[in-house]
């Protein structure tokens, strides 16, 4: 397993995003423990974009509960269709909220949060956990974001999950 992540110190995203998701895959390589796969891959977003909060949600019958994070203390349980968690989830689309404020139903677990995306993971065509990352800064997420978070989650239903 790689120890140490090699990232451009440079701002353009994608390209640090493109720098990532292999040496995430060798990460995970290996290993079959779901929990420790999703903390090292939380962490390893966290330290690499400095992002305020990076966490997995996992679905638990009707709700999700939390699962491996890096950040502050966060919400145990939401419920489906309900904050972005929930709606990702009941809608299996990822979703990009600029504004929490302006979100209905933002369940704000940190009042520091600002911005936020969570992209469904789906494992043989059902969602079984969303990936939630918040930032503190107002509309800090793009489709770039979008784009290779959604290509992480890919793999990572069809390998970390199945
Ligand atoms: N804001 C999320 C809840 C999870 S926390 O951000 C960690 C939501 O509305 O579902």
């Amino acid at each position: 397993m790689a120890e140490t992540l090699i990232v451009s110190a440079q701002t353009d995203r994608k390209q640090r995003y493109d720098e990532l998701l292999p040496q995430l895959k060798g990460l995970v390589h290996g290993e079959r423990n779901v929990i420790a796969n999703l903390a090292n891959i939380a962490a390893a977003l966290r330290q690499t974009f400095d992002f305020f909060w990076v966490g997995f949600y996992l679905v638990d019958g009707e709700e999700l509960v939390l699962g491996p994070f890096q950040g502050d203390i966060a919400c145990t349980r939401i419920q489906k269709g309900k904050g972005v968690c929930g709606t990702a989830w009941a809608e299996g689309v990822a979703q990009l909220v600029p504004d929490v404020d302006a979100f209905p139903g933002h369940i704000a677990c940190s009042s520091a949060s600002r911005s936020e995306i969570v992209v469904p993971i789906l494992s043989e065509g059902k969602v079984v956990a969303v990936l939630d990352i918040d930032s503190d800064h107002l509309n800090d997420f793009s489709q770039v974001d979008i784009d290779s978070v959604e290509a992480l989650c890919r793999f990572l239903g069809q390998s970390v999950f199945s």
